[in-house]
């Protein structure tokens, strides 16, 4: 797969759209200036951390292949902070969080035509020596802090290069979840409810219970607070 490095950039994900040729690409920026987040969040994207954007395209992928996607992104992640001594948890869907808070975020842009995927574009911001700006200081880390030390992060980008073409399965999703069992909040945009994890679909919806109904829950509709 071609790697692009860039030094500054509006959103490697947006880049990936614009030169997008039909070659499956790997493309990483020093910082961003339009950082984008799930949710039609922004993302900041300060100097320090590491902003990749993997594009791929398909023949022939079904629709359902879109959570595989999203397992190999946040399992890559995963297996490069193991790399480094971190130990990483996983916030479904794709949230990876060290010591309760967020340490990686990933958005996955799936273009589709008749039923199939035809691109995807994983876009993943892990937070490896940038400063965390101070408003969300509470709910956000970086490998540095973690570690009490800088990383090289030539070094990480490595890494993470090195497990971009691994196929990871559910079950190594699920080897970094923790809270099975385990009461966590669902977050809708009018209410929250207090629920029961149960487990993880093969399509990755969220199965849970709710006073004793069991509800599968999709991504879309709803944030996990653990
Ligand atoms: C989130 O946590 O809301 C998702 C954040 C995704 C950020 C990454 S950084 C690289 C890629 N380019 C973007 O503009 N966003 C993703």
């Amino acid at each position: 797969m071609k790697i692009i490095e860039l030094d500054e950039v509006g959103s490697t994900n947006e880049y990936c759209k614009t030169i997008d040729s039909g070659e499956d690409l790997c493309v990483f920026a020093k910082h961003q200036t339009a950082g984008k987040g799930t949710k039609g969040r922004s993302f900041i994207s300060l100097n320090g951390g590491l902003y990749v954007s993997v594009m791929r395209h398909y023949d022939n992928l079904s629709a359902e292949n879109a959570f595989k996607i999203m397992v190999n992104g946040c399992v890559a992640v995963c297996k490069t902070l193991e790399n480094f001594g971190i130990s990483p948890v996983i916030r479904w869907a794709n949230d990876v969080l060290v010591e309760g808070k967020k340490i990686c975020g990933t958005l996955i842009e799936n273009t589709f035509s008749n039923g199939k995927i035809i691109r995807s574009i994983v876009g993943i911001g892990i937070n490896v020596n940038n400063e965390i700006s101070s408003e969300i200081k509470h709910i956000a880390t970086s490998m540095k802090k973690v570690l009490g030390k800088s990383l090289n992060l030539q070094e990480v980008k490595t890494t993470f290069v090195s497990y971009l073409n691994c196929d990871f399965s559910i079950e190594d999703y699920k080897r970094y979840i923790n809270w099975f069992g385990q009461s966590v909040t669902l977050k809708t945009e009018g209410e929250e409810r207090v629920v029961t994890a149960i487990n993880i679909t093969e399509n990755g919806r969220l199965l849970v219970d709710w006073c004793g109904n069991m509800l599968e829950i999709s991504s879309a509709e709803v944030s996990l607070r653990l």
